[in-house]
């Protein structure tokens, strides 16, 4: 199959309009989000769906995400829209948040792996919407990556993964928030299944107390069952080891320090992926400075390219821990999945 890739900007409205069309027609497109870059297909039509599956070697048993372009298009996909829904669409839509209910008999077992639940999310970005829009349905769509990858931040991390796979790539530039949208379950108490850019903290003040799923740092328990079926599955794995040393950051530099010596006698090419705060701390040492731990944000925005980036040039991969705490959450989850949750603490 030949991808085509269309910019987005330069080539706004052929592009749009003819991906919608290979939408409509069962085919696949990759488009960029604010959060990361989506594999979308029609989410009404199983069999297109199904393609996605196939294309990212994703397991049949994690759902997806149906994306609209009004708030109204949920009333259509859910059995009814509970109260709490309303509030949070109206502070946060369009934006980075997925909402979880119970789905109406039109959404097909293939978007929701066989739930009776399905995930929605108004995206912010123009060019999702436009596309959406095009397409006349609603799109189903999972990150743009091969299953077990980092998720693409750029059209170019798409094509690594995707070329000659999918139908079209809309290039839009770099996504803005750089990690998934927050997943946010209204069955039930409301409950975080993945943290990002819609905070706990954020959502608390328009809906009251929010819980955090246990699985959102540490790994599932022998026989646990995962309220998200996407927390089972190894995640965002470069060609590298990844390993997180936490504590304060002087402790973190040290530990690091350390273990990067001891990797490197034994003939290892390693990097670090260091911030603000502790860029004078690996001298000598090959470092990559990602952001700032005092905007956990900015980790966030850079996180999946500097895997991308380093994966299969090192060996090792250092990393920071942060304050789980905001968007520092989100971090960590998507950080301590890299690293198959090796965490290094003294
Ligand atoms: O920002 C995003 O959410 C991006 C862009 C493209 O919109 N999409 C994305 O999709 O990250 P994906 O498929 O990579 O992640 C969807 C997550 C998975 O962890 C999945 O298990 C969970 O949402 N999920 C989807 N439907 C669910 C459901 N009905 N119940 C529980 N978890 C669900
Ligand atoms: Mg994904």
């Amino acid at each position: 199959m030949n991808t085509e890739v269309f910019n987005a900007k330069t080539q706004k409205e052929n592009g749009t309009q003819y991906a919608g069309r290979v939408i409509r027609a069962g085919g696949l497109v990759a488009f960029p989000t604010e959060t990361v870059y989506g594999l979308g297909a029609n989410g009404l039509d199983g069999e297109a769906v199904e393609r996605i599956f196939e294309a990212k070697g994703r397991p049949q048993d994690n759902p997806l995400i149906l994306h609209v372009a009004k708030k109204s298009d949920v009333k259509d996909l859910w059995r009814h829209v509970p109260d709490c829904a309303k509030r949070l669409m109206d502070a946060f839509w369009p934006g980075p948040l997925t909402l979880i209910f119970v789905k109406s008999d039109i959404v097909p077992d293939e978007v929701t792996a066989g739930l009776d639940t399905v995930a929605v999310r108004m995206p912010e970005h123009k060019t999702a919407l436009a596309l959406i829009r095009a397409a006349g349905v609603p799109i189903a769509a999972p990150s743009a990556n091969l299953s077990g990858r980092p998720s693409p931040t750029t059209a170019e991390h798409v094509l690594q993964d995707m070329d000659g796979r999918i139908d079209v790539v809309l290039d839009g530039g770099a996504c803005e928030v750089g990690v998934e949208s927050t997943v946010l379950t209204l069955v039930g108490r409301p409950t975080i299944l993945r943290p990002g850019g819609i905070t706990r903290e954020m959502l608390e003040q328009v809906i009251g107390p929010v819980e955090v799923s246990p699985a959102v740092l540490r790994p599932l328990k022998e026989g646990e069952v995962a309220a998200s079926p996407g927390m089972k599955h190894r995640h965002y794995a470069p060609d590298a080891e990844v390993i997180v040393a936490v504590g304060n950051p002087r402790k973190i530099a040290s530990i690091i320090c350390r273990e990067y010596e001891i990797e490197e006698a034994m003939g290892k090419n390693c990097v670090v992926l260091g911030t603000e705060q502790t860029r004078s701390c690996y001298h000598g040492m090959n470092c990559d400075i990602i952001g700032d731990r005092e905007e956990p944000g900015s980790l966030c925005r850079e996180l999946f390219a500097a895997l991308r980036r380093w994966s299969g040039r090192v060996d090792v991969i250092f990393a920071e821990g942060v304050e789980e705490a905001d968007q520092g959450l989100a971090y960590m989850n998507r950080l301590l999945r890299a690293a198959g949750f090796t965490v290094l603490d003294e």
